[in-house]
C-alpha cells in the first residue's frame, strides 16, 4: 500500500471489475505490492484476457491464481499455491471482492436465489478467509510492527451500502436487490465476527464499500469509475489501523450505518 513496506495480497474474483482494477493500479500506480495474487474463477475464459495480458506484462509481480470462492477444493489448491510463494513472511493482505448481485424485490426472489447470493457473498469470502488465516498469521507475526494495519496482516470484504440496514429505506425503491442485501449484511456479520475472532492474532478486518461503480455489478448508470473507486479504496486501506478493526467504512473512509 502506499508508503509502507511492500506487501503480499490476495484479491479475489480479480479478472474483470473492480478486481482487476485493484490488480492494475498494485502494479502500476502508487501503491505498490511486492506480490499480487489475482484470484480468478476461469483463467483461460474470455473474461479474463485483461487479467492475463496484465499478469504477462509484470511475471515477477502477478500471479494469476485460478479460485473458485464457491468451491471448497479449488480454495484448498489456491491456499497451498500461494503459501508455498509468499513463505516466511506470509500474505498481509486478503480482499474479499468476488460477489454476485442479482436485482429483484422479496416477490421476486427464490429460495435458489437466496442459496446462489450466501453461496458466493458470504459463505464464499468465509471459507477463503479461514483458509488462508495460517498465512495471515505469519504475517502478523513476522511483521514485527505494533497495533494491525494493511502492511501487517488484514482481510478486506468488499461490502456493499445495499448491505446498511438503515441505509435500504432510502435506496429500496431505486435499486431493489433483496438476496444481494441480505448477503452484503451477512458479510458485514461475517466482518464484526472475524474482528472479534482475530483480535488476539492482531490481522486487521475491515468492511469497505466501493461506491457506485461502473461495473458489470454497478451497471452503465453508476457514479463512479471503477479507477476513481480503486484509487480511494487504496487511500482508504493503507490507512487503515486498530481503530477500524470490525467497522464498515466507504471509499472515501466514511463509517457506513450498519
Ligand atoms: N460495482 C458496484 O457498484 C459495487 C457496489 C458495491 C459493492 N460492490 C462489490 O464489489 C465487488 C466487485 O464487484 P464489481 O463491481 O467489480 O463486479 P463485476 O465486475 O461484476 O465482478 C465480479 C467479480 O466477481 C467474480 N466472481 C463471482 N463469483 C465468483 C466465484 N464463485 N469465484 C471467483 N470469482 C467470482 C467474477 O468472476 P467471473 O468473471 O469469473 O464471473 C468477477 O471477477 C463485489 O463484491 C460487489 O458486490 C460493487
Amino acid at each position: 500500500m502506499a508508503g509502507t513496506k511492500a506487501c503480499s495480497i490476495l484479491i479475489t474474483g480479480a479478472n474483470r471489475g473492480l478486481g482487476l482494477e485493484m490488480v492494475r493500479q498494485l502494479v502500476e500506480g502508487p501503491c505498490t505490492a511486492q506480490k499480487i495474487f489475482a484470484g480468478c474463477h476461469s483463467p483461460q475464459g474470455p473474461q479474463s484476457k485483461a487479467l492475463q495480458d496484465l499478469a504477462e506484462k509484470y511475471p515477477d509481480i502477478i500471479t494469476v491464481v485460478p479460485l473458485d470462492t464457491t468451491d471448497p477444493s479449488s480454495i484448498k489448491e489456491s491456499a497451498k499455491m500461494v503459501g508455498s510463494q509468499v513463505g516466511d513472511k506470509g500474505l498481509n493482505v486478503l480482499v474479499n471482492n468476488a460477489g454476485v448481485l442479482a436485482h429483484g424485490k422479496m416477490q421476486d426472489t427464490s429460495a435458489d436465489d437466496m442459496l446462489c447470493a450466501f453461496t458466493t457473498n458470504v459463505i464464499g469470502p468465509m471459507s477463503v478467509t479461514k483458509e488462508y488465516l495460517p498465512y495471515l498469521r505469519v504475517a502478523a507475526r513476522s511483521s514485527g510492527e505494533p497495533g494491525m494495519s494493511c502492511c501487517k496482516a488484514a482481510v478486506i470484504n468488499i461490502s456493499s451500502r445495499l448491505g446498511s440496514m438503515s441505509s435500504i429505506p432510502q435506496l429500496y425503491s431505486i435499486f431493489p436487490a433483496f438476496s444481494y442485501s441480505i448477503s452484503k449484511a451477512g458479510l458485514n456479520m461475517l466482518t464484526v465476527y472475524a474482528a472479534l475472532e482475530l483480535r488476539k492474532d492482531e490481522i486487521l478486518c475491515t468492511a469497505l464499500h466501493p461506491g457506485w461503480v461502473r461495473t458489470d455489478t454497478g451497471g452503465e448508470q453508476a457514479s463512479m469509475e471503477a479507477k476513481q473507486s480503486v484509487e480511494a479504496l487504496l487511500k482508504v486501506m493503507s490507512s487503515l489501523n486498530e481503530q477500524h478493526h470490525g467497522g464498515f467504512l466507504d471509499y472515501a473512509g466514511n463509517t457506513v450505518p450498519w
